[in-house]
């Protein structure tokens, strides 16, 4: 029987208001890499005092200074949940509803057109690093108004590699801040808290779309292969080269002929450089 590292582990106590909490360069070197092989995500060493400022605060709930429980996770001892932690703590989450607009109107006015030509009897789309929520809500937004005159279905799924995103949302729960990037129109699939501080997204919408934990290193994905659209966008820059190619390549498996795929603005050459068909700023048909 094997007896849980957390009860073992040497905790060093936390620092002292002005006591230098920060990781040895070695120590930071070999999480780093460790958090590259499992999430892709490049750590350079220009990233260390971000990585140290979001682990210290985690470290130093649970009694820990930072290096101490760096070491503890490095020595393989802690339980896997705890490296999960890390990883929720490291992404970068930034999000919003209708980001990079351009690509709804896209997804509207193009890709669902000639998508429908092909009498599809239900749209599939995948956002792949969906973040919040954000980004799944709004494909699905922009699909409700579509289907009701073209008489189509369509279903989404959203995945993330981090729980504390994926937590909200299947929540659907947003600052009624970050609603005022939803066009007016659009608000009727917004229930407002009593304070309205908060919004949450109707019922109707939220059951056509579903949320799964994948991280996009695993070899294979467990999402059908006939998805016709898949928005990738914004998580490819955190990678290397050779995982970026990698991860699309694994992606367009999933992706049914005809369909299409869109990067963030910034990662089009990633596209392009894979001899994929530009079919708009930063989309792609995939033949
Ligand atoms: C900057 S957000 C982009 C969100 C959304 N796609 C958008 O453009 O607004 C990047 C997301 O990628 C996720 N991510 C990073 N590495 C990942 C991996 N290996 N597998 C799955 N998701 C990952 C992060 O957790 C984060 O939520």
């Amino acid at each position: 029987m094997h007896f849980r590292a957390e009860h073992t582990a040497a905790r060093a106590p936390v620092p002292s208001k002005g006591t230098e909490d920060v990781l040895p360069a070695r120590t930071f070197e070999n999480l780093a890499r460790r958090v590259t092989e499992h999430t892709g995500i490049r750590l350079p060493v220009s990233k260390k005092q971000m990585v140290e400022g979001r682990l210290r605060k985690h470290a130093h709930a649970l009694g820990m200074a930072l290096t101490g429980y760096c070491d503890w996770l490095l020595a393989g001892d802690a339980p896997e949940a705890e490296f999960q932690r890390v990883v929720d703590a490291i992404t970068t989450n930034k999000t919003d509803f209708y980001r990079e607009p351009d690509h709804f109107e896209h997804l509207a006015g193009y890709a669902v057109p000639q998508l429908l030509k092909h009498q599809r009897p239900l749209l599939k789309v995948w956002s792949a690093a969906c973040s919040t929520g954000a980004e799944a809500y709004t494909i699905a937004m922009v699909l409700a108004e579509r289907a009701g005159a073209h008489r189509f279905r369509f279903a989404i799924l959203g995945t993330d590699i981090c729980t504390t995103v994926l937590a909200q949302a299947e929540r659907a729960i947003y600052d009624a801040d970050v609603a005022t990037a939803i066009p007016g129109p659009q608000h009727r699939y917004l229930l407002r808290s009593r304070k309205a501080d908060d919004v949450r997204i109707v019922p109707e919408l939220r059951r056509l779309v579903r949320f799964a934990h994948l991280n996009l290193m695993d070899g294979r994905y467990p999402v059908d292969r006939d998805v016709d659209v898949i928005f990738l966008r914004n998580v490819l820059i955190y990678f290397d080269k050779p995982t970026q190619t990698a991860v699309l390549r694994k992606l367009l498996r999933h992706l049914h002929p005809g369909g299409f795929l869109y990067l963030g603005h910034s990662e089009s050459m990633i596209g392009t450089e894979l001899g994929l068909k530009e079919v708009g700023p930063a989309v792609f048909r995939w033949k």
